[in-house]
């Protein structure tokens, strides 16, 4: 039994941590204002890359990279390897930024080079950490997007990172298991692998057929919407360049791109449904890739030695559309691969097949 002089120092104590240190907010040498005089910072970065980085606003490709950046730094997390004894990675330590000459070697990570250089220079001018810009500017490219979502920012991810073992990050070619062992591995649930590939949506593609860069993999590449998830699932007929490639499945459209793994995930009995649930209903589909994105964000850091700098991310503008079919499909062209739910009941756009631009 707890003696009476301890049982008040007790209760103190329990009352101290409770207590909620009072909100700073900092105006910061700009005017804006922010929950935290640290996060001053990241509003002269905003400015910066939305200027030079992403083309005055644009979801265009530096956005979409941007966003890939975000999972192919954070995912390399393996506390298996940890468990064997084995470095395990550092999750969102911006290691691909700081070891970009190792990282680049692995095939997952083709083609991100590119948005690397292009990030660099923008970290090392602000004085911040790779981890720490990586996360910030993937979180502002995908707001510059038509409904984008709100995607949370964390600051203060130290500089020091190591390189990330090879093989973590997951490939077009890998099966719908590995892929959900290996971001099981990192902590995601089978329904947080749909809810992250919402990214899909606002995406392209460029190394697994070069032939074709720039190939969305939706009609409405720079809209945050969920047609991605309509248009992964209509019947695969043609490939968007002269022959299919490893790590693609055959498209439904002239000009679009499907991933095989987008293909497989979306047909197999234990992500089917949730595929299909995205379509159901948008505001669900915002909040849980929000809430995947913060989760892929933090791997390997703890949130509360961050500070919370997600006042500085600006809100997304821009309409998007319900979802459609694209012109001339029809419903009979959609593979609904959920045996509990039947799959949304959609109209297709008027007017003939098109192509679909290159972004
Ligand atoms: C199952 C896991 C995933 C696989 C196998 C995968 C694979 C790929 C591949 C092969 C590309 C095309 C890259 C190129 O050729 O340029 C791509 C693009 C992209 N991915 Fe993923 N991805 C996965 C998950 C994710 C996640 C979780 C995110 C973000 C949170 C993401 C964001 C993107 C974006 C935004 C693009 C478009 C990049 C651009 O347009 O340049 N992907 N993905």
């Amino acid at each position: 039994m707890l003696s009476k002089t301890l049982l008040p120092l007790i209760v103190l104590a329990a009352s101290v941590t409770a207590a909620v240190p009072p909100t700073k907010r900092a105006t910061c040498s700009g005017g804006q204002t922010t929950a935290n005089e640290a996060c001053c910072v990241w509003f002269d970065v905003l400015d910066d890359i939305q200027e030079n980085l992403f083309s005055g606003g644009d979801c265009g490709d530096e956005a979409h990279e941007s966003l890939r950046l975000i999972f192919h730094d954070a995912i390399a997390f393996s506390p298996a390897l940890t468990a064997a004894g084995q470095f395990g990675g550092g999750g969102a330590d911006g290691s691909i930024m700081a070891h970009t000459d190792v990282e680049i070697q692995n095939p997952a990570n083709n083609g991100l080079d590119e948005i690397i250089e292009a990030q660099r220079p923008f970290a090392l001018k602000h004085n911040v950490s790779f981890g720490d810009f990586i996360q910030f500017a993937g979180a502002v490219g995908v707001a510059n997007c038509n409904g984008g979502p709100q995607v949370q920012f964390f600051a203060g991810r130290s500089n020091d990172s190591q390189a990330a073992p090879p093989g973590l990050v997951p490939q077009p070619t890998d099966s719908v298991t590995d892929i959900l062992n290996r971001v099981g591995d990192a902590g995601f649930s089978t329904v947080e692998l749909v809810w992250m590939l919402v990214s899909h949506t606002v995406a392209a593609q460029e190394t697994v057929d070069p032939s074709v860069p720039g190939a969305p993999f939706d009609s409405t590449p720079k809209d945050f919407d969920a047609q991605f998830f309509v248009e992964s699932m209509l019947n695969g007929t043609l490939t968007p360049g002269s022959a299919l490639q490893s790590g693609e499945a055959l498209s439904p459209y002239p000009g679009e791109f499907r991933l095989q793994s987008d293909a497989l995930i979306g047909r197999d009995n234990r992500t089917a449904c949730e595929w299909q649930k995205m379509i159901a209903d948008r505001a669900n589909m915002l909040q849980k890739f929000e809430q995947t994105v913060l989760k892929l964000s933090l791997l390997g850091f703890d949130q509360s030695t961050l500070t919370n700098c997600s006042d500085v991310i600006p809100i997304a503008t821009g309409t998007v559309a319900d979802p459609f079919l694209p012109a001339g499909m029809s419903m009979d062209d959609i593979e609904a691969s959920c045996d509990s739910t039947p799959f949304p009941s959609l109209s297709a756009v008027p007017g003939p097949v098109t192509t679909i631009p290159a972004i």
